[in-house]
């Protein structure tokens, strides 16, 4: 007979304990930008909706950024340091794929040996932690988890590139999720997540001879595939979470372009989301932070009073890959 293998005990499921943020001090203007490359402040803002972004300075480390949100979600949660065993951060721009980010992150952070790994589905990525984050407290092999997106995609911008330069910015957003202790408190939903492969050409980071070393994206190719493939998505996240559209008070999706989130807020209206549905809009002085962009959104909204503790909030991440996931997660 084979020996019979013991497992952790399981939790009723995962909850948000605590949230935090990080961005760079430094802002940088579409007039700024106008300065380099041949643009303007009316097509970014009619094009993308972006006003202003923030860029860190080149001596800033990720890690800096991703430590530094993860330290103001621990102390929101009301947890010290030790309370943490498990570090996740999504990223995709770090500027080298070793040492990871996640055990530097941890030791910032003053969390004395925990589990720690980064987790690459670019824009997705945030939303990938905290399913694989949820799904690790409720089988019992992590109690509280840090989940972090950060990125400095300006490390990966060719500043000469009008076409990505206007988009992309840096910072970093976190959550500590743990566990609920029944199934009434669950706070994190079901993951529905997928990739389509067959499109990986589309973002990417182009390194080969001659080429710039930097991210190039083919905008209206992935334009067109966010607006008609993330709405069905989201519907398939509230339905895993046993909800509808109409139990939905906060819809926070990847800030890629605000023509695109206008869009996939036009189709789950459609369906059946609600007028009063709060979307959050954090591009417009934050940029796309891919990874970042949607705990970067969640805290912001939640400092100006935009959402509040108990808000259904649906999330949904989509980019490079390409990848996409989203889940149904209650406002601590
Ligand atoms: O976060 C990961 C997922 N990424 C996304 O979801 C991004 C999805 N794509 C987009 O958001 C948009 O496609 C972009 C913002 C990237 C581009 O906007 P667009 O409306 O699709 O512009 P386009 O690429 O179709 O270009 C339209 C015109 C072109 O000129 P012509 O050929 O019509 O003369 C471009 O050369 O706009 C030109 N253009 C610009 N003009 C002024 C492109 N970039 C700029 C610029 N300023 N920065």
């Amino acid at each position: 007979m084979s020996a019979r293998l013991k497992l952790a005990p399981a939790a009723a499921g995962a909850r948000i304990l605590g949230l935090g943020s990080s961005q760079p001090e430094r802002i940088v203007t579409n007039d700024e930008l106008a300065e380099r490359v041949d643009t303007s402040d009316e097509w970014i803002r009619e094009r993308v909706g972006i006003v202003s972004r923030r860029i860190a300075a080149p001596e800033t480390p990720l890690v800096e950024m991703a430590a530094d949100a993860g330290s103001k979600a621990v102390a929101d949660a009301g947890l010290s340091p030790s309370d943490v065993d498990t570090v996740v951060v999504a990223t995709c721009t770090m500027p080298n794929p070793i040492p990871n980010a996640a055990a530097q992150v941890g030791h910032r952070i003053g969390i004395s040996a925990p589990g720690a790994f980064d987790l690459n589905a670019a824009c997705a990525g945030f939303c990938y932690g905290m399913g694989t984050a949820a799904d690790q407290i409720r089988a019992g092999s992590a109690r509280n988890v840090l989940v972090i997106g950060a990125e400095k995609l300006s490390h990966w911008i060719d500043w000469d590139d009008r076409s990505t330069c206007i988009i992309f910015a840096d910072g970093a957003g976190a959550a500590v999720l743990g566990p609920a202790q029944a199934e009434d408190e669950v706070g994190v939903g079901p993951l529905v997540w997928g990739s389509a492969g067959d499109m990986h050409e589309v973002i990417r980071i182009l390194d080969g001879p001659g080429e710039s070393n930097a991210i190039h994206q083919e905008g209206q190719t992935v334009f067109r595939w966010a607006t008609t493939q993330i709405a069905p998505i989201a519907v398939r996240a509230v339905e895993a979470a046993g909800l509808t559209l109409a139990d939905i008070d906060v819809f926070v999706p990847h800030q890629a372009n605000l023509r695109i989130i206008d869009a996939v807020a036009r189709r789950l209206r459609k369906a059946g989301a609600r007028e009063d549905m709060r979307i959050a809009q954090d591009i417009v002085h934050s940029g796309n932070t891919s990874s970042a962009s949607i705990p970067l959104a969640i805290d912001h909204m939640r400092a100006a009073g935009e959402i509040s503790r108990g808000d259904v909030m649906l999330l949904v991440g989509f980019g490079a890959g390409l990848s996409y996931a989203g889940q149904v997660v209650i406002c601590p």
